[in-house]
C-alpha cells in the first residue's frame, strides 16, 4: 500500500448552496447549537468518496459581531462548513424577497407577485440588487477559500448570479451550477425583469445541470429566444464559448432507508402505527408546507373521494405531514391557515367521536418515525402542482419492499419522468381524477401493486444520489478538458 505522502491528493469539491447542511442557533456570546440536516444534497455528497468536500453557505442565523462570527466559523470548520454571513436586511430582501417571493413561484409556474404592481416593480429592483449583493458575498467567501484545481459546484435558484461573480475573480475556476427546481418554459422566464442578466450569469458556468431533459430544453430555449444565442445538442454557444447544458436526475441514498427499516426503533414505531390504524388503510402525504406541493388540492380530492365512496369512510385515514417552511413570507402564512381551514371542515364533516379521516401535522418527523410511516403506508399521495424532482416519492418506494403500496404521483413533478412506469400519474388540478385514482389505488389487486412497485424499486435503488453527484462532477471535469482541447486545436 502507498504511504500517505505518496497518495495523490483528492480533488477538493467546494459545494456552494444558500443553506449549509448545518443550521446554527446562538446560545451565548461565543457558543452555538448546531443542528445537522440530512437533506437530499447532503446525503448525495456523503456518498461521494473520491473528493474532499467542503460546504460554503448560510447557517440560517444572523451573526453581526466579530466574536460571534469567529466562534461560529470555528465550530462549523469541524464539520467542513464555511459560513457566509448575511445580515437581517439582506436575508429579508434576498432570501425572503427575491428568492422565495419572486424566483421560486415563477419557476414553479405561479407567476410574478401581482398584488400591487407598482410597489412590486419598485421593490423588485431593490430585491434584485440585494440578490446580486448576496451572491457577491458568496463569491467572496469562495474566492478566499479556493485553491487551484478545486471544483466549485453552485446550487439552486438562490445562486444564479454566482457563476459570473466567480469567473470574474478567476476565469480558470471550474464552475458548475445545478438547479433543483424546474426551469420553466421560456415564455414564463421572459416575464422576469432581470431575465437577461440571470441567464448570462448562469452561462458563465462550465456546466449547467437540471433534473430533467425538459428543464434543460427550456433553459436552452430561453437562451436562444431571449439572448439570441445558438443552442447546440451540447448546450449553448456564445462567440465560440460553449456552456454545456445537460440533465442529471438526482436520486436518494436508498440503502440508508432500507437499512433503517431493520432497526428496532423503526420496527417499534411500525408496530405502534399498525396497531393504531388497524382495520384502516393508511394514505400518506409528506410535504414542506409550500404552495407548489398542492396540499389543499390533495385534501379536496380526498374529500371528494370520501363523499363519493361512503363504504370507505371509516376504513381509510390520510396522514398529512406538513413541514413548516419560509414562515416569514406572507403567501406561506396564508397557505397554513387555508390548509387548517379545509382539514377542520373535512374532519368536522366526516369524523366520528372516535376517529377523524385526516391527521394533519404541522411539523417534521425524525428520520426513524418517517421511515416507519413510509413502510406502513398503503397509498402515498405526491400531488405537487410543480416540483423540481420530489424525493418523497423516492423515499416512499425505498421503504415499500414488503408492503408494495401504491404511489399516486403528479405528472408535474420531475419524478414523474423516472417513476411514471410504476406510479399512477395524475393531474393534481383535476380533483375528480385524483379522487378516482385514490379509489383505484385502494382497490388495486396485489399482483398489479407488486409489478408497479418492482419497476420503481429497481429505479430508486440503482439511480442513487451518490451516482448523481459523481456523474455531475466528473462531467464538469471532462467539460473543462474538452474546452482546453478545443482551444488548442
Ligand atoms: C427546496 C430548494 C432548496 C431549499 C429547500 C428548503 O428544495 O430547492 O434549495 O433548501 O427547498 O427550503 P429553505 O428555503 O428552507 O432552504
Amino acid at each position: 500500500s502507498q504511504r500517505p505522502e505518496e497518495r495523490p491528493r483528492k480533488q477538493r469539491l467546494l459545494v456552494v448552496a444558500n443553506r449549509l447542511p448545518v443550521s446554527a442557533v446562538r446560545e451565548g456570546e461565543d457558543s452555538f447549537h448546531l443542528e445537522i440536516s440530512v437533506g437530499g444534497l447532503v446525503s448525495a455528497l456523503l456518498g461521494v468518496k473520491e473528493f474532499e468536500t467542503r460546504w460554503i453557505g448560510w447557517a440560517g442565523v444572523n451573526v453581526s459581531d466579530g466574536v460571534g462570527q469567529k466562534a461560529l466559523t470555528k465550530a462549523l470548520a469541524e464539520m467542513r462548513c464555511i459560513p457566509v454571513f448575511l445580515d437581517e436586511q439582506i436575508v429579508n430582501q434576498y432570501y425572503n424577497g427575491y428568492c422565495n417571493n419572486i424566483l421560486w413561484p415563477l419557476f414553479h409556474y405561479l407567476g410574478l407577485p401581482q398584488e400591487d404592481r407598482l410597489a412590486t416593480t419598485r421593490s423588485f429592483q431593490s430585491q434584485f440588487d440585494a440578490y446580486k449583493k448576496a451572491n457577491q458575498m458568496f463569491a467572496d467567501v469562495v474566492n478566499r477559500y479556493y485553491k487551484e484545481g478545486d471544483v466549485v459546484w453552485c446550487h439552486d435558484y438562490h445562486l444564479m448570479f454566482l457563476p459570473k461573480c466567480l469567473k470574474e475573480y478567476n476565469d480558470k475556476m471550474k464552475v458548475g451550477w445545478f438547479l433543483h427546481t424546474p426551469f420553466p418554459s421560456s415564455e414564463i422566464h421572459r416575464t422576469l425583469p432581470s431575465r437577461t442578466e440571470l441567464l448570462r450569469s448562469v452561462l458563465a458556468a462550465d456546466l449547467v445541470g437540471f433534473h430533467t431533459y425538459d428543464y434543460a430544453r427550456h433553459f436552452v430555449s430561453a437562451c436562444t429566444r431571449i439572448l439570441g444565442l445558438e443552442g447546440t445538442p451540447e448546450g449553448v454557444e456564445d462567440q465560440g464559448k460553449l456552456t454545456r447544458v445537460a440533465a442529471f436526475p438526482i436520486g436518494i441514498d436508498s440503502d440508508r432507508f432500507i437499512r433503517a427499516l431493520e432497526l428496532p426503533e423503526v420496527q417499534e414505531h411500525m408496530k405502534e402505527l399498525k396497531e393504531r390504524f388497524a382495520g384502516r388503510k393508511v394514505m400518506l402525504g409528506v410535504d414542506r408546507l409550500d404552495m407548489i406541493k398542492g396540499i389543499p388540492q390533495k385534501i379536496l380530492a380526498f374529500e371528494k373521494f370520501l363523499e363519493e365512496n361512503p363504504r370507505w369512510r371509516d376504513k381509510v385515514v390520510l396522514l398529512q405531514i406538513a413541514v413548516p417552511t419560509r414562515t416569514n413570507v406572507p403567501d406561506y402564512q396564508k397557505l397554513t391557515s387555508q390548509v387548517h381551514e379545509i382539514v377542520g371542515r373535512i374532519n368536522g364533516r366526516f369524523g366520528t367521536l372516535t376517529a377523524v379521516p385526516i391527521h394533519h401535522l404541522d411539523r417534521s418527523l425524525d428520520f426513524y418515525a418517517l421511515c416507519a410511516l413510509y413502510a406502513v403506508t398503503d397509498v402515498a399521495l405526491v400531488t405537487s402542482l410543480r416540483d423540481g424532482m420530489n424525493l418523497v416519492s423516492y423515499e416512499f418506494v425505498a421503504c415499500q419492499a414488503s408492503k408494495k403500496g401504491v404511489l399516486i404521483l403528479s405528472e408535474f413533478a420531475g419524478a414523474a419522468q423516472s417513476l411514471g412506469a410504476g406510479a399512477i400519474l395524475v393531474n393534481p388540478w383535476n380533483v375528480t381524477e385524483v379522487a378516482a385514482s385514490i379509489g383505484y389505488a385502494l382497490d388495486m389487486p396485489a399482483d398489479e401493486r407488486e409489478k408497479r412497485h418492482l419497476v420503481n424499486f429497481k429505479h430508486v435503488t440503482t439511480h442513487t444520489s451518490q451516482e448523481w453527484a459523481a456523474t455531475f462532477v466528473s462531467e464538469l471535469n471532462d467539460t473543462i478538458v474538452e474546452a482546453q482541447l478545443r482551444t488548442r486545436q
